[in-house]
């Protein structure tokens, strides 16, 4: 059996270029210990406030939600290298970003924090990552702008756009950020980005010209079943399994064929 060795900052940052990395979002130790030695990366993303609370958007979502969370991550995924998205608010100037981003390290095992932002967040990578906070960076599309944008709007459409993706990029990589998430990004944007900087670009909806990929659990396990976005391989029919197998045990209840003999005391 090939024994799996859970990921370092610089083996992330070596990825590049070398192979591809893989990175998957989980919100409890059920399902990130499905995970855990599978992918080089988990993030416990501020996503969950969609796919697990049901709700419109990411913003809602607290530090106190995102710890708690995290710390079941972390509980069921002891061999891969943890990040937890920042929620919208709590990284508004350095101190708050510190001190959010300490107790994330305090009270979880979670190796890395993810936030959002370009040229206008770089100082708070840069102060975070001084003060000994690993930093993920997230471009493109930013979904904590889900509202002030009116919805989620791809980007990387114009050179424009493009060379400030770019700026933003190298913004958050010259002030420490180890790895950037890019989010529905032009492929030939997503490219032209991938190979401005020195650390993995890990791409959602961005196309195959970048360091790595992530996925949201949910979409690409088909546990989200109404509605599909374009960039989301679906390698499961998981709402369509659960539904099923549900039906059976209803079904089974009702016939008084569970349980059975084998299944009692
Ligand atoms: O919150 C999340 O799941 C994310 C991914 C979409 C990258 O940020």
């Amino acid at each position: 059996m090939q024994q799996f060795k859970k990921q370092t900052i610089s083996s992330i940052i070596n990825a590049k270029g070398n192979r591809k990395l893989s990175m998957i979002t989980a919100y409890d130790a059920l399902f990130a210990k499905l995970f855990d030695g599978e992918v080089d990366f988990i993030l416990v993303g501020d996503s969950l406030n969609m796919s697990f609370g049901g709700k419109n958007d990411t913003l809602s979502i607290t530090m106190e939600q995102m710890i708690y969370h995290t710390k079941a991550v972390c509980n069921g995924a002891k061999n891969t290298f943890i990040i937890c998205d920042m929620p919208f608010g709590t990284y508004t100037n350095e101190k708050i970003a510190f001190e959010n981003a300490m107790a994330v390290y305090q009270q979880t095992s979670a190796d890395a924090v993810k936030i959002e932002g370009g040229k206008n967040k770089a100082h708070i990578v840069k102060y975070l990552t001084d003060n000994s906070i690993a930093v993920v960076g997230h471009i493109g599309l930013m979904p904590q702008n889900f509202r002030v944008e009116g919805g989620y709007k791809i980007k990387g459409k114009d050179s424009q756009n493009i060379q400030s993706l770019i700026e933003d990029a190298k913004a958050i990589e010259a002030a420490g950020a180890f790895c950037i998430v890019l989010e529905g990004v032009k492929p030939d944007a997503a490219k032209l980005i991938t190979e401005a900087v020195g650390v993995p670009i890990i791409g959602i909806g961005a196309g195959i010209d970048v360091d790595g990929q992530v996925l949201v659990w949910s979409d690409m396990l088909g546990f989200f079943d109404e509605f599909k976005p374009k960039f989301v391989r679906k390698y499961l029919n998981g709402a369509q399994l659960v539904k099923k197998s549900v039906q059976e045990y209803v079904r089974d209840v009702n016939d008084k064929t569970f349980p059975s003999d084998e299944e009692i005391y």
